[in-house]
């Protein structure tokens, strides 16, 4: 038992320096004078393309900072009135966001294949986002829960993304113009297929009269 509560907390503590180490190395793309490799072959002339990723990176990395916050029991018992608001500031982040992403998909490194998935990804972050907040604006409290569990593990995408693409470099050794291609698709399929296996478990179990604290 004790094993078990050190176990969740560490895993809650590298989650957070995940999710908020993402988050700033994404704002770091805003300091001035800030010129990261990813940018070297990128069409920095082009004002449509610097628009989009930087609205994109920069509403992300708010979207992906707000998860925490948003998925807390107590923040939203005790504080709803706090809940809605960044609720909606999250929403509104990721329907910019995804759309942005959506038009920088088609520029992305290594060609089409890569190209395809990060707008496969960008619509999927768009719907699952757009159906939870219908389903809290028809006053569906599960639903909402559900597809706010989904819509957040397309954003944990950028973590994914960032965990596996070393790995596939360091550890398997891929060429990037191989590698790139696949943790387009490997960083946000996983996670939805993931969360899609842990909610019929938590429905299974509700059904069976266990009580999740979720
Ligand atoms: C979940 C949906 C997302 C999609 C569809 C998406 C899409 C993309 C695309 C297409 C690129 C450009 C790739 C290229 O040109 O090769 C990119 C890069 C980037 N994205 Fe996202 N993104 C998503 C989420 C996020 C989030 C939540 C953040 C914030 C943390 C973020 C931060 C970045 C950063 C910092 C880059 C620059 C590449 C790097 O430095 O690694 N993205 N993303």
């Amino acid at each position: 038992m004790l094993l078990k509560t050190l176990f969740s907390k560490v895993a809650t503590g590298l989650g957070y320096f995940l999710i908020f180490g993402v988050a700033l190395y994404a704002l770091a793309y805003f300091l001035p004078g800030y010129q990261p490799g990813f940018l070297t072959n990128k069409p920095l002339g082009n004002l449509f393309w610097r628009t989009v990723f930087f609205t994109h990176v920069g509403l992300g990395a708010v979207a992906l900072s707000l998860g925490p916050f948003q998925f807390s029991r107590q923040l939203r018992q005790r504080r709803v009135g706090l809940h809605r608001r960044l609720g909606k500031l999250y929403v509104f982040s990721i329907l910019v966001a995804s759309v942005a992403a959506f038009c920088a998909a088609w520029f992305a490194s290594t060609g089409w294949v890569a190209a395809v998935g990060f707008a496969g990804l960008a619509t999927a972050w768009f719907y699952t986002t757009f159906r939870a907040y219908r389903a809290i604006r028809q006053g569906q409290i599960r639903s909402h829960q559900e597809w706010m569990f989904r819509s957040y593990a397309a954003t944990l995408s950028a973590v994914t993304l960032r965990i596996i693409l070393p790995v596939e470099l360091a550890v398997f050794h891929l060429p990037f113009s191989m590698a790139y291609p696949i943790v387009a698709w490997l960083c946000w399929i996983p996670n939805l297929v993931f969360v899609e296996w842990w909610l019929s478990r938590r429905n299974r179990a509700n059904t069976a009269g266990v009580v999740w604290n979720g």
